[in-house]
């Protein structure tokens, strides 16, 4: 995987501008980012990202194919009815094939659990994913968000199954280190890589709300998941002065946080999320400087240290 991956969880639905997504997707592409993060309901509305992202590939990457990573997963509400929402096999099973319809893919490279829905046996998700590998409908697959009660057991099942689990997703930021509490430990004794999403605290760590709330930005869409309530005032005091840090690192705030995340040799990807080119480009040259000192990481560690600011 490229160290930096594009989720097309927002931006990329038929709310949003077809020809601004295809150049996110393009220019992505043709600078190493060949991974590309789907999910069924990602839209909106639910379904559009994926059938816009295969519109994309058929348009402008069609024989590029294999040298693309595509993932795709299922696990949220997705369709009406009791089948459309969890984890069950009923739902793993229907779903991929709709994904794939709307994609027009042969496969998906990584398919994943997009949760554990609190009801279903991890025994029968599990055994949906390694069918799903045994089908041909994906290569490899990747559990997201499970808790970590349940992360050793997934990886045991699919382990025994000779289908080990490639990559485990989780959200993981400066404003959200739960997966500092274990899940990166349990995935790493694993072998299984992990890819973070939202890394940028969906654009709280970038420059984005340093002046308050613009328009047209995910805080201030009525389709966005980031609440304006989220963007507090300590978030954006903390990110003030992160941005400080970043400034004499000769980086921009959202450069830092990705490299903060990629700081740990645990960390295969970041999933970033951009609704524009300049967002990715910028977002990109996170790689030019990965390198912490000691006094960046605990001048840092002083900023978050304010449980306020965690999700
Ligand atoms: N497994 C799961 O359950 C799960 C859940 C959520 C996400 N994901 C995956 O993770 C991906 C990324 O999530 P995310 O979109 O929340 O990631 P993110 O990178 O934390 O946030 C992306 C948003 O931050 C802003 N941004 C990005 N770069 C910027 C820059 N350089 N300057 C200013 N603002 C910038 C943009 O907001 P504006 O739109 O305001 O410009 C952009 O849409 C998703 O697309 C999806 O593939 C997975």
């Amino acid at each position: 995987m490229p160290v930096v991956s594009l989720g097309l969880w927002h931006n990329f639905g038929d709310v949003d501008d077809f020809k601004v997504a295809t150049d996110i997707v393009v220019s992505a592409f043709d600078q190493g980012i060949c991974h590309f993060d789907l999910a069924n309901n990602y839209g909106p509305a639910p379904g559009s990202a994926e059938t816009n992202f295969g519109r994309i590939l058929r348009n402008e990457l069609a024989s590029h194919r294999d040298e693309m990573l595509i993932t795709s997963k299922a696990g949220h509400e997705m369709w009406q009815g009791v089948y459309g929402d969890g984890s069950s096999r009923k739902n793993l099973m229907a779903s991929i094939n709709q994904s794939l319809k709307r994609t027009g893919l042969e496969y998906f490279d990584i398919f994943y659990s997009h949760r554990y829905d609190g009801v279903t046996p991890v025994e029968e998700t599990m055994q949906a994913l390694i069918d799903i590998v045994r089908q041909g409908k994906a290569l490899y697959v990747g559990i997201s968000k499970y808790p970590l009660d349940l992360q050793q057991r997934c990886y045991d099942i699919l382990r025994e199954a000779k289908v080990p689990c490639l990559v485990s997703q989780y959200r993981y930021s400066m404003y959200d280190r739960k997966v500092e509490g274990g899940a990166l430990k349990c995935a790493a004794d694993n072998g299984s890589g992990v890819v973070a999403f939202s890394p940028l605290a969906q654009g709280l760590l970038t420059d984005r709300y340093l002046n308050g709330i613009p328009e047209h930005s995910r805080a201030a869409r009525e389709t966005g998941f980031l609440q304006k309530g989220q963007v507090s005032e300590e978030r954006v005091a903390a990110s003030i002065k992160l941005n400080e840090i970043a400034k004499k690192r000769g980086q921009s705030l959202a450069q830092m946080a990705l490299a903060w995340i990629l700081k740990d040799e645990r960390m295969t990807s970041v999933i970033i999320g951009a609704s524009s080119v300049e967002q990715l480009n910028n977002n990109i040259k996170c790689i030019d400087n990965l390198d912490f000192s000691a006094e960046e990481l605990s001048q840092i560690e002083d900023i978050l240290k304010d449980p306020v600011l965690s999700f």
